[in-house]
């Protein structure tokens, strides 16, 4: 069968596009990273990707200049994915998976909802079916507890966070923080319709993917929040939200190793251009 470009085109406005390919620029980030083992400049340490791993993952800093946080342990390890289903419950795309087994601690409200009702688009909160957000930062009261604000880093809420996983890239949001309702202080989650495009319908929440080599880039400043106006809010599955929040997903990807995490101009360039200028004058 021949597909023909509009019924292609229909494919893909009905949120055919699940995931994309790494571009260059993010596929030599994701091996500069993993290759240095782990970072060097530890914004906070001491997290956890399963309850009785080594208690050495952290939030890095290395490249604030390309705009991003990561989560990074030792030895090359990145993160996993657990499966997040906080939030809204129910709809069209609710086939169960997120009350199978269901996490004890599941809880009916984001971290952000009072942003996301905010936005008077239509919602009043994530739903792990259809939102793909991401798990980040993390809150706690308990004696001695593990936190990380990325607000403090400029990382705002509901901002686009890209995530690297199984060869794939795929954008979400920031949308919900770690708590200290269990043992240890964790990293390394995402919403089951985030976990489902990186993973397959495998994924519930009772089942995770556990291998940490899973890169959570979160991209910091206001230009990475879509806003009200800028994500479609009240999509009907992942696909047609994913796509609403592609194009900026994009424009703050492309800006990974060009130094573009502080400004869009390299600083060599603008120097090349002065002494160019002199040039002309000399001449
Ligand atoms: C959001 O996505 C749905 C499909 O899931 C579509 O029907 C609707 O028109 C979209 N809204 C906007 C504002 O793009």
């Amino acid at each position: 069968m021949k597909i023909s470009p509009l019924i292609a085109l229909a494919l893909l406005a009905s949120g055919g596009i699940v995931a994309r390919e790494i571009p260059q620029n993010v596929r030599d980030l994701y091996n500069t990273i993993k290759d240095k083992g782990s970072c060097s400049d530890e914004l906070a340490t001491g997290f956890r990707a399963t309850d009785n791993g080594p208690d050495t993952f952290s939030y890095c800093g290395d490249h604030l200049s390309d705009g991003v946080i990561y989560i990074q342990g030792r030895g090359g390890a990145l993160a996993d994915m657990d499966v997040d289903c906080d939030g809204v419950q129910g709809g069209p795309q609710d086939d169960g998976r997120c009350s199978v087994g269901r996490s004890p601690d599941y809880q009916d409200t984001t971290a952000f909802q009072d942003v996301v009702a905010g936005y008077n688009a239509g919602i009043q909160d994530l739903n792990a079916y259809v939102h793909p957000y991401v798990v980040f930062g993390n809150t706690g009261s308990k004696p001695g507890w593990r936190d990380f604000d990325p607000t403090k880093h400029g990382v705002q809420p509901l901002s686009v966070v890209a995530v690297v996983c199984s060869d794939k890239l795929v954008y979400g949001v920031w949308g919900d923080t770690n708590g200290d309702d269990g043992n240890h202080p964790m990293v390394g989650e995402a919403s089951l319709a985030l976990a489902t495009a990186c993973e397959g319908t495998s994924m519930s929440g009772s089942n995770g993917y556990s291998q940490t080599d899973i890169l959570y880039l979160a991209f910091k400043g206001d230009d990475a929040v879509p806003g009200a106006k800028g994500a479609n809010w009240t999509a009907a599955d992942y696909g047609a939200f994913e796509a609403s929040i592609e194009e900026l997903g994009d424009r703050l990807v492309e800006g990974i190793g060009s130094g573009a995490g502080a400004a869009r101009v390299p600083w060599t360039a603008v120097l090349g251009a002065v002494l160019m200028g002199m040039v002309w004058v000399v001449i």
